[in-house]
C-alpha cells in the first residue's frame, strides 16, 4: 500500500503539526510504502520571502528526519527537486473544469482571509492532485480541511483515465476522526496564522516562557474546574500517560488546582517528551550538507518513480512523438 502526504514549509513547525500529521506520517513507515514530502511550491502561495522559504524548507527537512523518518526506507523529498510535480500538473490542468476550482473552499478561504486571488491559488488543488497521482498513491491521510481536494483528486484522475485509459490509481482519502485539534497558547487551534503556536524544536527558555504563558481562566484556586474547557489541559493530554490524565481531570473537577503547577509539569512532559529528538535535530542541524545529501539522494530516488507515471502519460496523451 502507498501512503502520500506532505506539509508545506510555510513556518516553523508546531506541537499542532507534530501531533496532527507528522506522528502519523511518520509511523506510517511500518504500514506501506511512505511518499513524505515538504510542499515548497505550494508554499510559494503564500510565502513570498525567498530566505524564509529556504530556510523553512531545510528546517522542515531536519524536523522530519529527526523525529525518525527513515529516508532509506521511505521516498522522502522536496517537491521542486522533482520536476515531474509540475510537468504532470499541466497534464492534468486539461481536465479539470474551472467550476471545480471555483467551488474549493480552501482558495474561497484564502481568499477571505486576503491572498491574493492569483492563479497560483486557483491552480493549487490541480498541483495537489499531480503530487497525489504522481506516485499512484493508495491512501491519502490528510486533515479535514484538504478533504475536499482530495476528492477533487479523484475526479480529475477519474476523468483522465475516462480519455486515455487506466493510466491513474484513484486515490482513497484517510481522514483521522479522532486526532483532536491541538491548542495553541491563546486557546484557539495551534497555527502559525494565529501566532500560538509551540515549536518542536524551540529552546528551553521559549518553549518554558509560552507553556508558561498558556492562557487559562481566571476562576479562584478553590473553584472546581472543567478540565475539557481548558486548553492547557489539552495539551497535557497528549503528554502525559493515560493514569496521570485521569488524576489531573480529577485534581481540576476537585478545585485547589492552581494553573501554574500544570504549567510546570507541562513544561517538564514537553522538554522530556522531545528530548531525544532534539539532540539528533542539533547533530543534523550541525550538519546541513548532510541534509542536503538526504534531500538529493531522496530526489533522486523519487524521480525514478515519478517518470514511471509520467512516461504513460506522455504516451497516452501523445506528448511523446518520437
Ligand atoms: P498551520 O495551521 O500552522 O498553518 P498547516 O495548515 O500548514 O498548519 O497544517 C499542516 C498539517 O498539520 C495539517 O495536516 C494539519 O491538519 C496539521 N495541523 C496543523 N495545526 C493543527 C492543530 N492545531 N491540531 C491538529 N492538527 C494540526
Ligand atoms: N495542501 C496540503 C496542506 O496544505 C499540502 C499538500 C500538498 C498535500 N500536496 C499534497 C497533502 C499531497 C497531501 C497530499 O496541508
Amino acid at each position: 500500500m502507498r501512503i502520500l502526504s506532505g506539509i508545506q514549509p510555510s513556518g516553523g513547525l508546531h506541537l499542532g503539526n507534530y501531533f496532527g500529521m507528522m506522528q502519523k506520517m511518520i509511523s506510517y513507515q511500518e504500514r506501506g510504502e511512505l511518499f513524505c514530502f515538504i510542499v515548497n511550491l505550494h508554499a510559494l502561495t503564500s510565502v513570498f520571502e525567498g530566505e524564509a522559504l529556504r530556510r523553512n524548507t531545510v528546517e522542515a527537512a531536519m524536523d522530519f528526519l529527526a523525529l525518525g523518518l527513515d529516508p532509506e526506507r521511505s521516498y522522502f523529498w522536496v517537491q521542486s527537486d522533482v520536476p515531474e510535480h509540475i510537468e504532470l500538473c499541466w497534464y492534468l490542468a486539461n481536465f479539470t473544469p474551472v467550476g471545480l476550482l471555483q467551488r474549493a473552499h480552501s482558495y474561497k478561504d484564502k481568499i477571505a482571509k486576503g491572498l491574493p486571488a492569483n492563479a497560483g491559488l486557483f491552480v493549487y488543488p490541480v498541483l495537489m492532485a499531480a503530487d497525489i497521482l504522481l506516485f499512484q498513491s493508495d491512501v491519502v491521510p490528510v486533515g479535514r480541511d484538504q478533504k475536499q481536494h482530495v476528492e477533487m483528486t479523484r475526479d480529475i484522475a477519474i476523468r483522465f483515465n475516462n480519455t486515455y485509459g487506466e493510466i491513474f490509481n484513484i486515490p482513497d482519502v484517510e481522514i483521522d476522526e479522532d486526532v483532536a485539534v491541538v491548542p495553541g497558547v491563546d486557546g484557539r487551534k495551534m497555527s502559525k496564522s494565529y501566532g500560538n503556536t509551540i515549536g518542536i524544536f524551540e529552546d528551553e527558555e521559549t518553549t518554558r516562557k509560552k507553556v508558561m504563558g498558556i492562557v487559562t481562566d481566571s476562576a479562584p484556586v478553590e473553584a472546581p474546574k472543567d478540565p475539557d474547557a481548558c486548553a492547557l489541559f489539552g495539551l497535557f493530554k497528549l503528554f502525559a500517560p493515560e493514569d496521570a490524565v485521569t488524576a489531573m481531570a480529577q485534581r481540576y473537577r476537585a478545585g485547589g488546582l492552581r494553573y501554574v503547577d500544570v504549567k510546570k509539569e507541562l513544561f517538564g512532559l514537553i522538554w522530556e517528551f522531545f528530548t531525544p529528538y532534539r539532540e539528533k535535530r542539533a547533530a543534523l542541524a550541525a550538519d546541513p550538507a548532510e541534509v542536503i545529501h538526504i534531500l538529493d539522494a531522496g530526489a533522486e530516488k523519487t524521480r525514478a518513480e515519478a517518470a514511471k507515471t509520467i512516461s504513460k502519460v506522455r504516451e497516452a496523451t501523445g506528448i511523446r512523438f518520437r
